[in-house]
């Protein structure tokens, strides 16, 4: 049996390990274009918008990537936000229409499930910016 020298070994682990920080580096990289993107286009915080999100309770009626305890069922799962078309099957997905919807959903829809929960627009404009973070 031909033994593969260490030499061959030391630089074949190597190149996995570079391969991994690589790839590491990449979903990096695309996070922060994500989030980039997100708050250019709503003018928002993505970061700030994430922690408004917890702290809001939006998790108790929604699925929502990124949010510890977020798993609520009453509502769609957040997940891939970003790339819908219509928010909540009624208003076009733009950051205007999804800052509406978040602070006042029941002017939208008097019917609607989702609650009045006082959302600020700075806390609207954040918290649509992490929304469009979600693919
Ligand atoms: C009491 C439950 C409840 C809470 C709390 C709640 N939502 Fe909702 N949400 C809903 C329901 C139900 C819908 C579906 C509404 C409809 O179609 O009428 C919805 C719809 C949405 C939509 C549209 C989703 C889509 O796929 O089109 C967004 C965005 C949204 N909610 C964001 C939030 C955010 C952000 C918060 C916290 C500030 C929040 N929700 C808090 C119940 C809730």
């Amino acid at each position: 049996m031909v033994r593969p020298s260490r030499a061959f070994l030391g630089v074949a682990s190597l190149a996995v390990v570079a391969t991994g920080a690589m790839l590491v580096a990449d979903g990096v990289q695309l996070r922060e274009r994500q989030a980039a993107r997100a708050a250019a286009l709503t003018l928002g915080d993505p970061a700030l918008g994430q922690g408004k999100v917890a702290a809001y309770g939006c998790g108790a009626c929604h699925q929502i990537p990124g949010v510890a305890g977020a798993t609520g069922q009453v509502g769609p799962s957040l997940k891939g936000f970003a790339g819908r078309t219509y928010v909540a099957g009624r208003l076009s997905n733009s950051p205007g229409n999804v800052e509406a919807w978040v602070s006042h959903p029941r002017r939208i829809d008097p019917q609607t499930a989702m609650p009045e929960l006082g959302v600020t627009p700075a806390d609207a404009r954040d918290i649509a910016a992490y929304l469009y973070t979600l693919r």
